[in-house]
């Protein structure tokens, strides 16, 4: 099947390395010429790589290049039976395109969106045959992150859901199907790793290095929330953070903090502008946490204890099955265990109790427990 990518970005390129990579012929489009030049060039590199480290022998890396054709037209994705768009998060033009790509393709071509915002339904509306629209959500970077989240909206046939999913399977990627709400999986379950390490910040409980000592120390996690938001960027952290609390109507679980505004209208965008909540310039000064152990411990209880309310919460609106919710955190931001499986190890009437205090303690909906949470203690039930 050939595979037509639009968008020669940072996520369209390594969307097309990946299908190239599955011996798929591949046409990059994109409507500049700059961007096409970078993504050869990217390419390039990162097969040079490959080589040189062992991990494909140059023979490989020659198909990988042959299959990957690049063009500025939209024409020449007239044969595709998959297509997936990775341009710019507008809306708008997203629907101008999805026109365009319609009169070219056949009637069975799937039309995919990499969007990591926009609902799947609101894309798929301006199509004639809606009902072959889908979300394909690739993580950054593509090659190297083993989770797709399939999102079919209320339009998309069980056909066009299996097919995709069989698609991006056979392409060695862990594959997990959700609901078409804010977020997806990912972005929606790991909102509290950053919003409520920034609220204890705010709150003057701790510094940034005592919540990444925090959460990496007693929590395994690879990185604390605020080294991981510079890595990502606070200027994209917390256009995320926003748009899901636009998206779920300012529900106060996921309300931004003044703190990383201010942040980002500052130009500190973490490891990008070189000062984010850390400095990265060169005689910068390595800041030590306060290595109090129960300190320490209560703020990891209480960010674990957050992002499990909102795995359940995810469970209980529907949005995906346990198992996939559990493999998203691991296999798309790495999390050294699945939440559902950590509430079952920690008991879920532990982590009902800590959400209780803390909803006790500051009388705020964001820390209210969920109703499955509540009612699986009762039952005495676990998620596994
Ligand atoms: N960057 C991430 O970490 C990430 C992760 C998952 C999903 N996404 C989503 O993937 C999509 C692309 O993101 P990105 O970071 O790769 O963006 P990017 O800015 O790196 O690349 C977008 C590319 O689209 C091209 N483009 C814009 N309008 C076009 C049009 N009408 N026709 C053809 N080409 C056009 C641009 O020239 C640019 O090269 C977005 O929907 C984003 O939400 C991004």
């Amino acid at each position: 099947m050939q595979i037509g990518i639009i968008g020669a970005g940072t996520m369209g390129s390594g969307i097309a390395q990946v299908a190239a990579q599955n011996s798929h012929s591949v046409i990059l489009v994109d409507s500049s010429e700059h961007a096409i030049a970078r993504a050869k060039s990217s390419l390039e590199i990162t097969l040079t790589k490959l080589v040189e480290k062992g991990k494909i022998s140059n023979e490989k890396s020659n198909d990988i290049r042959a299959n990957i054709s690049y063009s500025r037209e939209l024409d020449s994705l007239h044969n595709c039976g998959l297509i997936i768009e990775a341009i710019v998060e507008k809306l708008e033009i997203k629907h101008d395109l999805f026109l365009k790509i319609e009169s070219l393709v056949s009637d069975n071509c799937i039309i995919a969106s990499n969007t990591s915002s926009l609902s799947i339904a609101s894309l798929g509306s301006v199509l004639a045959n809606s009902n072959r629209i889908i979300g394909i959500h690739f993580f950054n970077p593509a090659p190297l992150m083993p989770l797709v989240e399939v999102i079919p909206a209320v339009q998309t046939t069980d056909q066009v859901l299996n097919k995709s999913v069989e698609i991006i399977k056979s392409w060695g990627k862990v594959v997990v199907v959700c609901k078409d709400t804010p977020g997806f999986i990912v972005n929606r379950v790991a909102r509290p790793f950053y919003g409520e390490a920034l609220r204890i910040y705010e709150e003057g409980k701790a510094d940034f290095a005592t919540i990444d000592w925090a959460m990496t120390e007693f929590g395994g996690f690879k990185m604390g929330p605020f080294t991981l938001m510079d890595y990502i960027g606070n200027d994209v952290n917390y256009s995320v953070t926003e748009s899901v609390f636009e998206a779920f109507y300012y529900d106060p679980r996921f309300k931004p903090s003044f703190t990383q505004r201010r942040h980002k209208e500052a130009g500190f965008y973490g490891r990008k502008s070189g000062r984010g909540y850390y400095d990265y310039s060169e005689n910068a000064q390595e800041v030590s946490p306060k290595l109090d152990v129960e300190l320490g411990k209560e703020i990891f209880e209480r960010i674990l204890a957050m992002l499990i309310n909102e795995a359940i919460d995810a469970v209980f609106m529907q949005v995906a099955s346990p198992e996939d919710i559990d493999l998203a955190m691991t296999k798309g931001v790495n999390y050294p265990k699945g939440l559902l499986k950590w509430a079952d190890e920690i008991g879920l009437e532990n982590i009902l109790l800590q959400l209780e205090n803390l909803f006790h303690e500051y009388g705020e909906d964001r820390y209210r427990p969920n109703p499955l949470l509540r009612k699986m203690v009762r039952e005495k039930r676990s998620f596994f």
